[in-house]
């Protein structure tokens, strides 16, 4: 399939468009590069052999968008760009509401997606983080969803995924899968691309290497005092390149409307045992110490993976340690990123 990967510059985009090459697709890359360096891309052309089509193109920008897509046709769609920090949506929501919402528009309006009767289908990034206060473990597709979001990042998602459905309820010629993304951790195995975050990490296993590399101090556990076995949160952490291929999978779902579905493990691990994996492969302590509870954070989230493997039989395949192992040789051999 000739595939439009917008954001593919990105972490889990470089990735999923290694995973393309792979199985023989062509994946057509669209990228501001306001979070990435084309050099992940020239990293997965070095590691597959194989050249990558590349566009400098804000799926924003109103005329340049539009008439890139006037001139190209797809099969498929994977739409990975946009913002995802949520501290800093807290902090400036209208960016996050600009861009992420305003990119998907942007998309959908490009394909003609409530009027076209050949549109190629859609397959959005989404989070777990739509099930908002969820308490429901594991989180199922059906789980309540948008209660208890807790920031404009989050919300982003919440909506996206709606348009995406409404244009899919206009539209019976037109597919558009919700791949609602657990915890991504891990790099390809190579070393040679990973999780590029731009200043000090917000999400934990970036921040673990990064201690662990002495690059920062000490990790600040947020929280001990949790419903969960050892009080920290737990989580439903996915290698990377099981996300990837999930995305691949999803291209083959034949079956119409909208469709959200879980990309996680169905197993979750608290804050300590994943210091503890960390701790393995690196070979060394990690320095930590308890501070207060992050605002926002929950107790525990983990998937129920079953719709997954029905839909798109896929499931994930990789061990924890491995994405600790794959984070930590990435880390260790790219101390300054790309
Ligand atoms: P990333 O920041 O590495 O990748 C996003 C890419 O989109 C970047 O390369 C950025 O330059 C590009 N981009 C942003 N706005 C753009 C625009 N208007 N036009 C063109 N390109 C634009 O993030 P990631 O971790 O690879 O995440 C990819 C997607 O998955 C995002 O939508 C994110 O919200 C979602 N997601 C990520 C996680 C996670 O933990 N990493 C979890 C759930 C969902
Ligand atoms: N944590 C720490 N110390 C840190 C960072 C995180 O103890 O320095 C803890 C958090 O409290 C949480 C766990 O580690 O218990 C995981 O935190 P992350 O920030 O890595 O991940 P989140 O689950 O908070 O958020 C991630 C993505 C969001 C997405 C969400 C739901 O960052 O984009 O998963 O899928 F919305």
């Amino acid at each position: 399939m000739r595939v439009l990967v917008t954001g593919g510059a990105g972490y889990i985009g470089s990735h999923t468009v290694l995973s393309l090459l792979e199985k023989g697709h062509v994946p057509v890359v669209v990228d501001n590069l306001s979070n990435s360096s084309v050099e992940s891309l020239n990293r997965v052309t070095e590691i597959t052999g194989k050249p990558i089509e590349f566009h400098n193109i804000d799926l924003c920008d109103e005329e340049a968008f539009p008439s890139f897509m006037r001139e190209q046709t797809f099969d498929a769609i994977l739409h990975f760009a946009g913002f995802k920090a949520v501290g800093e949506s807290v902090a400036n929501p209208l960016k996050y509401y600009k861009n992420n919402i305003g990119s998907t528009l942007s998309l959908l309006k490009a394909i003609d997606a409530t009027t076209s009767t050949n549109p190629p289908k859609v397959i959005f990034s989404s989070s777990a983080t739509v099930y908002g206060s969820s308490t429901e473990l594991p989180l199922t597709e059906s789980s309540k969803t948008g209660e208890g979001i807790t920031n404009p990042y989050g919300f982003t998602k919440f909506v996206c995924e709606r348009i995406l459905a409404d244009t899919a309820e206009a539209n019976s010629a037109f597919q558009a899968i919700a791949l609602r993304y657990f915890n991504p951790i891990g790099a390809h195995e190579s070393g040679r691309i990973g999780e590029n975050p731009s200043g000090i990490p917000n999400n934990l296993a970036p921040y673990i290497t990064q201690v662990a590399s002495g690059k920062l101090s000490e990790l600040s556990v947020f929280g001990d005092d949790y419903d969960t076995a050892d009080g920290t949160g737990v989580r439903d952490y996915i290698h990377v390149m099981d996300v990837a291929e999930g995305h691949v999978a999803a291209l083959s779902l034949t079956e119409s409307g909208f469709h959200a579905i879980n990309l996680g493990t169905g197993k979750g691990t608290s804050v300590i045992e994943l210091i503890k994996a960390f701790e393995k492969v690196v070979g060394a302590p990690v320095p930590f110490s308890v501070s207060p509870r992050r605002p926002g954070d929950i107790a525990a989230c983990y998937a129920d993976t079953s719709l997954a493997k029905q839909l798109l039989g896929w499931s994930s395949t990789r061990y924890i340690s491995e994405a600790c192992a794959d984070a930590w040789r990435w880390q260790s051999q790219n101390p300054k990123g790309y």
